[in-house]
C-alpha cells in the first residue's frame, strides 16, 4: 500500500488515504517519491482556480523527485525529478509516496542531489532565468527592481539579475523578510516604495507579486523601461489609467514558464549544480505528508521563506 493526498472537492484540502501502489504499464515510469513541491500553482489547482484542472478525485502536485522503481526508459534505482506532461493538472501528480507518470515527465538528476532541491529548483530557477534573460533582457549596469524579493522566484531573480551585471533593489512586504533578500541587492519595504527609497529611476521591474504592488512598482520604471510580470500572490487584478500608462511608456511583458520550459531547460539544469554547491541559494522548508495543512498555510500567508516541500520518506 501507498499513502497519497487525494483532492475530492475543489476548495478543500486533499485527504491523506492509503491505496494500492499503481501497476506499472508501458510508456510510464513508476517512482517512489522522496519529496514533492507545494507551490502557488498547486494551491490554485486545489482551489479550482486555474485554467487547467483535473477530474476529481485526483492527486495534486506538479513537481516531485524520487527513485525509479520500474520503467522501460529510465534506469531502476536512479534519482529523477518529475514535472510537466500535465502532472498535478490533468493527471495525478506528486503528493503521494508512489506515482506512475509518463516517461516524458521523468528527468534524471545527479546522484546525491537533495530530493527536496531536485523537486523544487526547476520552476523558480526557470522562471527567474526566463524573466531576467529572454523576457526582460537585463543588461549590465541597468537598475532592476524585484518584488517579492525574498520569495523563491524573487530571491533567484535577484541573484540572476545581479549576475547579469545589474544593480538590484529587492522589495518585500513583511519587514521580517528584509533580511532574506539575497545580497548584493538593496532591500526595501513595499510600504515605503518611492523613487528615493529605490535610489532613482528603474530600468527593469520584475514583479512576482501582482495586484497593488505591481501598480505601485510600475510607477518607478523610467520611460521606455520594461516590466516583466511573473505572479499574482497579492492579487489577480489591478486597474490602470490607460492615458497615464501610455504616457509612462513602459512595456509590460509576461513570463510564462510553461511556454518557455524547453527554451530555458539547459540553463536551469546547469544552475542545479550551483545550487547544490551553495553558489546560488534557494531556501527550502520541509513538511511531513500529514502536515500538509501547515505547509499550505505557510505558503498562503506568505510567511514561508523560499520553497515549501513535502518530505515523502
Ligand atoms: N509565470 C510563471 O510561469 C510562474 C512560474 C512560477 C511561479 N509563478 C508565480 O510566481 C509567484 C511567486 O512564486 P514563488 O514560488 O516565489 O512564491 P513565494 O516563495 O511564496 O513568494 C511569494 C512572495 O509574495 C509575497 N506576497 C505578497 N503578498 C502576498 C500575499 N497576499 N500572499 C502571499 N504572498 C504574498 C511574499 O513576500 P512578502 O512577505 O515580501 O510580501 C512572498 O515571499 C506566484 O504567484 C507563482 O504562482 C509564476
Amino acid at each position: 500500500m501507498s499513502r497519497a493526498l487525494v483532492l475530492e472537492t475543489f476548495g478543500a484540502l486533499p485527504r491523506l488515504v492509503e491505496r494500492p501502489i499503481p501497476e506499472p504499464r508501458p510508456g510510464h515510469t513508476l517512482v517512489r517519491l522522496s519529496a514533492a513541491a507545494v507551490t502557488h500553482l498547486d494551491l490554485n489547482v486545489v482551489d479550482g482556480r486555474f485554467g487547467i484542472l483535473p477530474d476529481l478525485p485526483a492527486v495534486p502536485g506538479t513537481a516531485g523527485a524520487g527513485t525509479v522503481l520500474a520503467s522501460d526508459t529510465h534506469p531502476e534505482g536512479s534519482l529523477v525529478q518529475l514535472r510537466g506532461k500535465a502532472l498535478g493538472l490533468r493527471r495525478d501528480g506528486c503528493w503521494a509516496e508512489h506515482a506512475l507518470v509518463p516517461d516524458a515527465a521523468v528527468e534524471a538528476v545527479p546522484a546525491g542531489t537533495d530530493p527536496a532541491l531536485a523537486c523544487s529548483y526547476f520552476s523558480p530557477v526557470g522562471t527567474a532565468w526566463a524573466a531576467v534573460h529572454p523576457v526582460a533582457a537585463v543588461l549590465p549596469g541597468e537598475r532592476v527592481l524585484v518584488t517579492g524579493a525574498a520569495g523563491a522566484v524573487g530571491a533567484l531573480t535577484v541573484q540572476l539579475a545581479a549576475r547579469a551585471g545589474a544593480e538590484v533593489v529587492g522589495v518585500v512586504g513583511r519587514p521580517a523578510k528584509l533580511a532574506h533578500v539575497p545580497p548584493p541587492a538593496k532591500a526595501v519595504s513595499a510600504a515605503e516604495l518611492s523613487p528615493e527609497a529605490v535610489g532613482g529611476p528603474i530600468d527593469v521591474l520584475i514583479d512576482t507579486v501582482g495586484g497593488p504592488v505591481l501598480r505601485d512598482a510600475l510607477r518607478l520604471v523610467r520611460p521606455r523601461g520594461r516590466a516583466a510580470l511573473v505572479g499574482y500572490t497579492a492579487g489577480r487584478e489591478f486597474t490602470v489609467d490607460l492615458a497615464d500608462f501610455l504616457l509612462a511608456d513602459v512595456s509590460l511583458r509576461t513570463v510564462n514558464l510553461m511556454s518557455r520550459a524547453a527554451e530555458v531547460a539547459g540553463d536551469v539544469r546547469r544552475l542545479l549544480a550551483e545550487l547544490t554547491a551553495g553558489e546560488l541559494t534557494l531556501p527550502i522548508e520541509r513538511y511531513a505528508l500529514d502536515d500538509l495543512a501547515e505547509a499550505v498555510e505557510r505558503l498562503r500567508t506568505g510567511e514561508a521563506v523560499g520553497r515549501v516541500t513535502l518530505d515523502l520518506g
